[in-house]
């Protein structure tokens, strides 16, 4: 693994980005994006949840967001012309059972962050925000300008830092762009990096596992929802497409563009009936099943009906058909030295 040492494709233009989270799945495949666009990421990360070995891209600082004095010593080490704000708590299931965790870790260390930026001058944000802070919208699509009625904690406290973000642009002119992520999966299809969570509570995964014994079997969390086929129909973006995104939306900052949210979604809808079904046909393979229970805290239905990020940004989403991201996944699961 590379840390600081040595220089790295494009560093010699040298404007760092901080990157909170840069060591878990979605920050790391930014950060391969950053590199690849010329900046330096910087990567902050206490590692609760993300992995040293991730960090390939750019400089690594261990350490955590309530730690003030750490994240003012790195906004004086390496001047980042931007944050990229992944860190997080991020498990519905999870935030549902410990709300209390969600709401002081994310809004908290959101709050230490965007405080630091602001005492550091660096005026350019970009914030990992999710669908889940839209709720359940009985089956319609929903836009940027959908209500937000995030239904588990998690979707609350993105919720609110969004708000924060306003308010520290109208005090401090802290201009940010806010990414609602749908359901990101796959992998880096260069397999440098891939989804790798310890315990593992994602759809895909999860039935990849169970599709090579590592588990006896993918348990659908209810069958009886208003959809469908009865299960939870979710809009799947591959992990790469949403890190291209990133570096588009710090674009759009730096050409003095306004603070703007955008949902990153493929605008397509899959049951969890339907992704097992796809899991099948791309590992050839049998996924065993057992019917569950509803998980608190699901929507029914959570799918992209908006067309910003690719009008405004120009994003062009190249891998987020549901067979390259299951392919793609499979292919990481079965890299040797992936951690099992
Ligand atoms: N599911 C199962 N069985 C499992 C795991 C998941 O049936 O073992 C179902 C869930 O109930 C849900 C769907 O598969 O309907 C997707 O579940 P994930 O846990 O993979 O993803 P979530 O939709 O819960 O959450 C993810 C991210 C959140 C983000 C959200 C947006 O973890 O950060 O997508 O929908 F907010």
């Amino acid at each position: 693994m590379r840390r600081s040492n040595g220089p790295g494709k494009g560093e010699k233009m040298g404007q760092h980005v901080l990157v909170t989270g840069g060591a878990g799945y979605i920050g790391s495949h930014a950060c391969k994006a950053l590199a690849a666009a010329g900046f330096v990421p910087v990567v902050f990360d206490n590692l609760s949840t993300g992995w040293a070995e991730a960090v390939k891209f750019g400089p690594f600082v261990q350490g955590d967001l309530v730690e003030r004095a750490a994240l003012d010593a790195a906004f004086a080490r390496f001047s980042p012309v931007a944050v990229m704000h992944f860190a997080a708590l991020s498990l519905v299931g999870e935030s549902m059972k410990n709300p209390g965790l969600y709401w002081r870790a994310n809004v908290t260390g959101a709050l230490n962050l965007i405080e630091a930026a602001v005492a550091a001058g660096c005026g350019q944000f970009v914030f990992s925000s999710t669908c889940a802070t839209y709720g359940d919208h009985d089956g319609v699509l929903v836009d940027e300008d959908t209500e937000q009625r995030p239904m588990n904690a998690y979707g609350g406290s993105k919720r609110a830092i969004e708000d924060m973000l306003r308010d520290f642009e109208a005090s401090h002119g802290l201009r940010h762009v806010i990414f609602r992520y749908f359901n990101v999966a796959g992998a880096d299809p260069e397999g440098e990096i891939g989804e790798q969570h310890r315990p593992e509570t994602h759809l895909i995964p999860l039935l990849l596992e169970a599709v090579d014994g590592r588990r006896p079997a993918l348990t659908v969390f209810g069958s009886d929802y208003n959809t469908p086929d009865g299960t939870c129909v979710r809009d799947y973006v591959h992990v790469s497409d949403l890190a291209d995104a990133h570096v588009l939306g710090l674009g759009w900052l730096q050409q003095g563009k306004p603070s703007r949210a955008f949902n990153l979604g493929s605008g397509s809808g899959f049951s969890v009936r339907e992704v097992i079904r796809a899991a099948g046909q791309v590992t050839n393979r049998e996924v065993p099943v057992i019917e569950g229970e509803r998980r608190p805290g699901d929507a029914a239905f959570l799918v992209s009906g908006s067309n910003r990020a690719v009008a405004e940004l120009g994003w062009a989403p190249r891998r987020s058909d549901m067979r390259s991201m299951i392919l793609d996944a499979w292919r990481w699961s079965q890299k040797p030295g992936f951690e099992r």
